[in-house]
C-alpha cells in the first residue's frame, strides 16, 4: 500500500465518543449536575445489566436499569432480547409496588413511543418513580422525548451520569442511528510487546491466551460482520464464528477484502457461504471467471474502485458494525484512509523480534513529538494478556 498523505489515524481525526467526558477506565466519571455518587454506583449496575443483552438485541441498542428505594435495590433488569420488553418494563415487574416513590437508573433515556412495546415513560408514571437518572439521551429521533415526557409528569430527571461508559457501551447503535452510509468500524489486532502480529515464518499461532480469545469471540458476537485481508485467509484459513461465547440471536457475515478474488474455491470460507454469508470486496479488475466462480458457489461480490465504496456496499448490505481482525496492510489501508471508529489491541507477553510482521508498518511514519495521541476507552487483562480499546475516529 502507498504511504498516501493519511486521512484517518496519522491526521488528528482522534475525538472522545463522547465528546470530553473521561474514559470510563479512569474511574473518574464527572459528576451531572443533580447527582450524587450512589447515582454513580447504580448507574454502574444499570450498565453492568445492559451488557447482559450483547448479542440479543442489536439493532436495538443494550439497555439497563436498577430500581432503588431508600437505597437499597428493589428491581433489576435490562434489554434481553431483540423485540422484546425493555430493561425499565422488567425493572418495574421486580420491583412491584415498591417502584412507588423509588428512583429508576436507566442506562439510556426512556423511549417516548409505542414501538413494538408500550413506551417506558408511560410504564415509569404508572408505577409512580419519584426520579429517573439516565447516563445518555436516545439519539434515536423516533424514540427520544422521554425525558421531557417524564419532567411533564413531575418526575425528576437527571442526565449524563456515567454518560462516557454508556456512550461506549452503545458506540455501535449510536454511529448506526446517526450514520446510515458507513459502517462503524472496529478494527481488532492481537500483538506481541513489539507490536508484530505474526512471526517471520507467518506460520499459524494464536499469540494470545484462552482468555482473550474467549473475549474476542464476545465481541465478534456483536458484530454484523468479521472482516480479514485476503492475505490472512492466505495464511491462515479461518471460519470467522462465533465458537468461544455465546452464539448471538444472528450470526455474524463473513467479509474478505481481496482486490483480485484470490480467496480459494477451497477455503473454509467460500466452501461455507452458503451457510453463513460471505461478503468479498473486490476491485473492478478482478478477474471476471474468478469473479463468477465465486459467486456460484455463494460469495456475494462487491467490486469497487476503494475500500470506502466497499464498506458503503457492506452498509447496504446490512452490515452496521464491522469487526475487523487483520492483517497488518488491511488494517493500516483502513486506519490510513480514516474508516476506523475503534481499534482494540490484545498485546500478548511475547516478543517476535526480527523479520516478524509490524502490525502498522504499512502506515507513513510520524515524530513521537508530534504524533497523535488516541483516547484510551477501556483498559483491562485477560490472562497475561492486556486488552485496550482506543477511539480512532470520533463520528
Ligand atoms: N495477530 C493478529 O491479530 C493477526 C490477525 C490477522 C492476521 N494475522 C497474520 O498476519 C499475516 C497476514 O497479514 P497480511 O498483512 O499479509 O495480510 P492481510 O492484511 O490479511 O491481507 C493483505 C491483502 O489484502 C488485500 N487488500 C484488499 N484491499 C486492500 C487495500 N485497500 N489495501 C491493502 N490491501 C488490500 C491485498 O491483496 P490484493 O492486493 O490481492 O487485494 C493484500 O495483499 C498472517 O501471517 C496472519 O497470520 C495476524
Amino acid at each position: 500500500m502507498a504511504a498516501s498523505p493519511t486521512k484517518g489515524i496519522a491526521s488528528g481525526l482522534l475525538a472522545s465518543p463522547s465528546g470530553s467526558d473521561p474514559s470510563p477506565h479512569s474511574g473518574t466519571e464527572a459528576h451531572a449536575p443533580g447527582s450524587t455518587p450512589d447515582d454513580v454506583r447504580f448507574m454502574r449496575r444499570a450498565l453492568a445489566l445492559a451488557e447482559r443483552g450483547a448479542g440479543q438485541v442489536a439493532p436495538n441498542p443494550k439497555v439497563g436499569a436498577v430500581i432503588v428505594r431508600d437505597g437499597v435495590i428493589v428491581g433489576e433488569g435490562w434489554h434481553q432480547q431483540f423485540g422484546g420488553p425493555h430493561a425499565e418494563v422488567h425493572a418495574l415487574a421486580a420491583a412491584g409496588p415498591a417502584a412507588a416513590g423509588a428512583t429508576a437508573y436507566v442506562s439510556l433515556e426512556p423511549c417516548n413511543h409505542r414501538g413494538k412495546t408500550g413506551p417506558c415513560t408511560e410504564a415509569l408514571i404508572a408505577a409512580r418513580v419519584s426520579r429517573v437518572v439516565c447516563a445518555m439521551r436516545d439519539p434515536n429521533p423516533v424514540a427520544a422525548g422521554g425525558i421531557e415526557r417524564l419532567r411533564s409528569a413531575g418526575i425528576e430527571v437527571v442526565t449524563g451520569v456515567c454518560a462516557s461508559a454508556a456512550h461506549m457501551q452503545n458506540a455501535t447503535f449510536v454511529h448506526a442511528v446517526r450514520h446510515q452510509v458507513l459502517p462503524f468500524v472496529t478494527l481488532k489486532l492481537a500483538v506481541s510487546i513489539d507490536g508484530a502480529l505474526a512471526g517471520p515464518s507467518r506460520q499459524r499461532a494464536w499469540l494470545t491466551g484462552p482468555e482473550s480469545q474467549a473475549a474476542v469471540h464476545a465481541m465478534r458476537a456483536e458484530a454484523d460482520a468479521i472482516g480479514v485481508g485476503i492475505g490472512t485467509v492466505l495464511a491462515d484459513d479461518p471460519a470467522l464464528t462465533v465458537r468461544l461465547a455465546p452464539p448471538p440471536r444472528v450470526s455474524p457475515a463473513r467479509v474478505v477484502f481481496d482486490r483480485r478474488a484470490r480467496l480459494p474455491q477451497g477455503s473454509l470460507l467460500a466452501a461455507t457461504a452458503r451457510e453463513l454469508p460471505v461478503h468479498l470486496i473486490t476491485g473492478v479488475e478482478a478477474p471476471a471467471a474468478r469473479v463468477e466462480a465465486l459467486t456460484g458457489i455463494g460469495v456475494t461480490v462487491h467490486a469497487v474502485k476503494e475500500l470506502a465504496d466497499g464498506l458503503r456496499s457492506l452498509r447496504l448490505a446490512g452490515v452496521r458494525h464491522l469487526f475487523v481482525e487483520g492483517g497488518a496492510q488491511i488494517a493500516s489501508a483502513l486506519l490510513n484512509d480514516g474508516l476506523v471508529h475503534h481499534l482494540v489491541i490484545f498485546q500478548a507477553p511475547v516478543i517476535l523480534g526480527a523479520g516478524a510482521v509490524c502490525a502498522f508498518a504499512a502506515l507513513p511514519g510520524q515524530d513521537a513529538t508530534t504524533a497523535p495521541r488516541l483516547t484510551v476507552l477501556d483498559r483491562r487483562g485477560y490472562g497475561d494478556d492486556l486488552m485496550t480499546r482506543y477511539a480512532v475516529s470520533g463520528d
